[in-house]
């Protein structure tokens, strides 16, 4: 999650009535920062189509031609939809498959931008970001643009230990189910890693999970913000940080994910510093380091990913700079305010439904 700020021309050609944003991206640079201000955003309620999802997920998964999970913990590929086909049934089977399952990757997708914001408006209202640039006229749909051009003074000295995010939590009402489609992939690299963040709590002991669920944390919009106005691009509302909790319930499945990363997560509140960055360095460490709860996602071409940004953490790989172009859109629905319930549940203590239908063969298993 590079600070996607650069200076760039734009491309000042009449844009068609309807944008392919594919076709503009292989002219270059497209995305505008226009000077427009918006409200700043208050706290609302969510209502997850997850909690109208079929626990068996038939309307989804039935028609599907396989089904695969990629890891135990975290990633599920499905073969013989299309998403922009999906009626509400199977949209609402899908969150709560993407709940449990934190990702899941659809191949083969014919979806346009267009069909794609009407279809995340189904999980939530659309994300429009403080700063970073949109195509023409469309200010939630977020571009992934990326090739021998861009900027790489962030890349000098950047480890990708530090790229493990999840999306906006910065915002009082952060990110849930996300989209993401990649039209234009170099021929090599380019990567994206989703971590679970149920598992990540999973795997700490007993008492330092009880520790952790006492304590909240500071989320940071500035140092987006702040890049944006070094570049001199406009910041479209009040820069924010926002106290989340260190562990939060997902309101669908009841399971309990960590919920700090180094792309947003500043602080611990209420302890010292050296104990703030003690705490945070080892979780992040943790995130990072926990390749048993981690899927990777070789992308082709026309891939959709769908990933839950309350229980997962991603990290885009920048090894293909100086490959070729990667392109795509991303379309970013709000969710709920993060709680902690005490009373919520681990997904290790939880019975896990598993969902495996593969190629070619008749009906899916649920393994439980
Ligand atoms: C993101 O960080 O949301 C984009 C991930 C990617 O480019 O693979």
């Amino acid at each position: 999650m590079p600070p996607n700020t650069e200076s760039v021309e734009v491309i000042t050609e009449q844009f068609e009535k309807k944008l392919n944003l594919k076709e503009l991206a292989h002219k270059g640079r497209y995305v505008i920062y226009p000077t427009t201000k918006y409200p700043d955003y208050e706290a609302f309620e969510h209502v997850d189509p997850g909690h109208k999802g079929d626990p068996a997920k038939k309307a989804l998964l039935d028609p599907a031609t396989a089904v695969i999970e990629l890891t135990p913990h975290i990633g599920t590929e499905i073969h013989g939809l299309q998403l922009h086909e999906l009626n509400e049934q199977q949209k609402n089977d899908l969150a709560l498959l993407v709940a449990e399952r934190g990702v899941v990757f659809f191949r083969k997708q014919e979806i346009d931008v267009y069909q794609g914001r009407e279809f995340g408006k189904h999980f939530g209202p659309l994300h429009i970001h403080q700063n970073f640039g949109h195509p023409e006229g469309m200010p939630e749909v977020h571009v992934i643009h990326f090739d021998e051009n861009s900027n790489r003074s962030h890349f000098k000295t950047f480890s990708h230990q530090d790229g493990w995010h999840s999306d906006v939590t910065y915002e009082i009402n952060p990110a849930g189910l996300t989209f993401l489609k990649l039209d234009t992939l170099p021929a090599v690299g380019g990567d994206t890693l989703w971590a679970s963040g149920y598992a990540a709590y999973d795997r700490l002991s007993p008492p330092f999970q009880k520790f952790l669920e006492g304590l909240e944390a500071v989320h940071s919009g500035l140092d987006q913000s702040n890049a944006a106005l070094r570049a001199g691009h406009t910041v479209r509302r009040t820069p924010i940080e926002t106290v989340h909790p260190v562990v939060r319930t997902h309101p669908v499945t009841g399971w309990k994910s960590l919920f700090v990363q180094p792309g947003f997560t500043r602080s611990i509140v209420g302890v010292s510093k050296r104990e703030s960055e003690a705490i945070l360095n080892f979780l992040y460490a943790h995130i990072a380091g926990g390749v048993d709860f981690q899927v990777r996602l070789k992308w082709e071409e026309n891939t959709v990913a769908v990933w839950d940004n309350r229980s997962t953490f991603h990290n885009a790989v920048f090894d293909y700079l100086d490959v070729g172009l990667r392109h795509g859109w991303r379309i970013t629905p709000q969710a709920e305010k993060p709680y902690f319930d005490p009373n919520s549940k681990s997904k290790a203590d939880s019975t896990v439904r598993r969902y495996v239908k593969e190629p070619a063969t008749e009906g899916y298993n649920f393994l439980l």
